[in-house]
């Protein structure tokens, strides 16, 4: 493709994506292909000769379409948002179009140094404590998921609680790690690649309100110190994945600090509030944390992927994840003098993410994110008030921000034929979870162009699909 070529079909990408989101509404929000049916409209075998790119793109909206969940839909509601804008596709676009593979400082200079400033950026911008900052002890890197940051923190904390043995001699079985029962199955993942074992990830109970017990964690690091095990890691979230739950981070800081353990804070979808000062009690405590994270693909308009991870020392974490071999070396790594961000994380190459997330801060602004994340929030919790105020439903956890979790009073047959009725309907997409044994219904408001007129109508809808549910069944 010569670059007029390029220019002309370009042009073509960005006109279909535009008419996309102009008409994303006119879609079922949830795929309703069956199993293979995508597969089976493909042909058998690759093309022997190019095709014509008109072909591809008219493909893609015959074929591919009708197997999209439209995510960025203003009618999803469902899991947590994966949520992007304009110029975040467009720094992703150019991204792509550099095609740099950032591995080294060397590789692309400024791949790492828009990175590194970015990221100091956002400690300011969230309210995190000085010593994440690059010029501090510490510093940013993007990575592709909070799965990874959780990994590598976990990698990390492993090593310094074993003054970097177990590196060189595997893991004993001794090396113990804790999260609560409501934290993210990444840890669990985690735990089984970093060598722990996920029986030697202890699950702390939560209180009424799915919230890690700090004196139930402070009494099994006890136990597991009695018994000769190394305890090495804590994860604390900020907005659990199932209830949007606030572990105390303070007090479970305070025992970390006791016991010298490292703490990772995943912060994955709700650390995008803390742009705004009114929600950053909820990460109190936060300046006692070893690592902390967040996805801007989940909350902050930056298409998937863009995770945030920062490190309170980071020689911990590249004397965990360093090796030099020889092909690699340059003069600017032996100089010192220069960040090179294949230390940083577990994957050796990596692309320029942070163009998008420099062209998302700066196309909205603070102030600009600020205003979307009030008004998700105070969307949410209109949302959360008409719950509140029905007779048939009942919420099933606090909401401190844009996550409610709510169900029919019916019981659990009623409310999964609710979510049934209203996800193959296609107008909005719900998801659920269980909480104290029941099946909860959840609604998250966080795709970027949701208004208060998609929220009235999922209500209006539920309230309808809840009334022909309770007739069925
Ligand atoms: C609290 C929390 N942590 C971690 C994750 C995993 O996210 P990722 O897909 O970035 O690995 C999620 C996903 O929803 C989450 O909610």
């Amino acid at each position: 493709m010569t670059p007029d070529e390029f220019r002309r079909h370009g042009h073509a990408v960005v006109d279909w994506i535009a008419d996309y989101h102009s008409r994303i509404e006119s879609f079922p929000v949830l795929s309703q292909v069956q199993p293979g049916q995508i597969r089976a409209s493909l042909p058998a075998n690759p093309p022997t000769q190019g095709e014509p790119f008109e072909a591809l793109l008219k493909d893609v909206e015959k074929l591919i379409l009708p197997g999209v969940t439209h995510w960025q839909s203003p009618n999803f509601f469902a899991y947590f948002p994966c949520n992007a804008s304009g110029p975040g596709i467009l720094g992703d676009l150019l991204s792509s179009g550099l095609g740099v593979q950032g591995m080294l400082w060397s590789t692309s200079p400024a791949c790492t140094e828009l990175e590194t400033h970015v990221l100091d950026w956002l400690v300011s911008m969230l309210g995190l404590p000085e010593k994440f900052l690059s010029s501090n002890t510490g510093g940013g890197v993007i990575q592709d998921t909070a799965s990874s940051a959780a990994l590598c923190a976990l990698l990390a904390a492993r090593e310094r609680a074993t003054n970097y043995d177990s590196n060189k001699k595997g893991c004993d079985g001794r090396i113990v790690a804790y999260s609560s029962t409501q934290t993210h199955s990444s840890l669990e993942k985690a735990a089984m690649i970093a060598g722990l074992g996920v029986e030697n990830l202890r699950t702390i109970e939560v209180d009424e309100n799915f919230a890690m017990r700090p004196e139930a964690l402070a009494r099994q690091i006890e136990v597991d110190k009695l018994a000769g095990l190394v305890p090495s890691l804590v994860c604390a979230t900020v907005g659990t994945t199932s209830s949007n739950a606030m572990d105390p981070i303070a007090a479970i800081g305070e025992i970390c600090g006791q016991h010298n353990l490292w703490l990772h804070v995943d912060a994955a979808m709700s650390g995008t509030a803390a742009l705004c000062p009114e929600f950053r009690h909820l990460q109190d405590g936060v300046e006692l944390a070893d690592s902390y994270n967040f996805n801007p693909h989940k909350w902050m308009f930056t298409n998937f992927d863009c995770n945030c991870f920062w490190v309170a020392d980071r020689k911990a974490l590249i004397q965990t994840l360093s090796i030099l071999p020889e092909y690699l070396r340059n003069q600017a790594t032996e100089s010192g003098a220069v960040i090179d961000y294949r230390d940083w994380h577990i994957q050796l190459g990596r692309r320029f993410r942070s163009l998008k997330l420099w062209f998302v801060i700066r196309h909205y602004g603070v102030e600009g994110l600020q205003h979307h994340i009030r008004r998700h929030v105070e969307l949410a919790q209109q949302f959360a008030g008409w719950v509140r105020g029905d007779d048939n439903f009942e919420l099933a956890a606090p909401v401190p921000l844009n996550l409610v979790c709510f169900r029919h009073k019916a019981g659990d047959a009623v409310n999964q034929a609710i979510m049934d009725r209203l996800n193959r309907s296609g107008d909005l997409f719900l998801t659920h979870t269980k909480l104290k044994g029941n099946l909860t219904l959840r609604l998250c408001v966080g795709q970027t162009n949701t208004q208060a007129r998609h929220v009235e109508k999922a209500w209006e809808r539920i309230k309808e699909e809840a009334e022909k549910a309770s007739v069925a069944t």
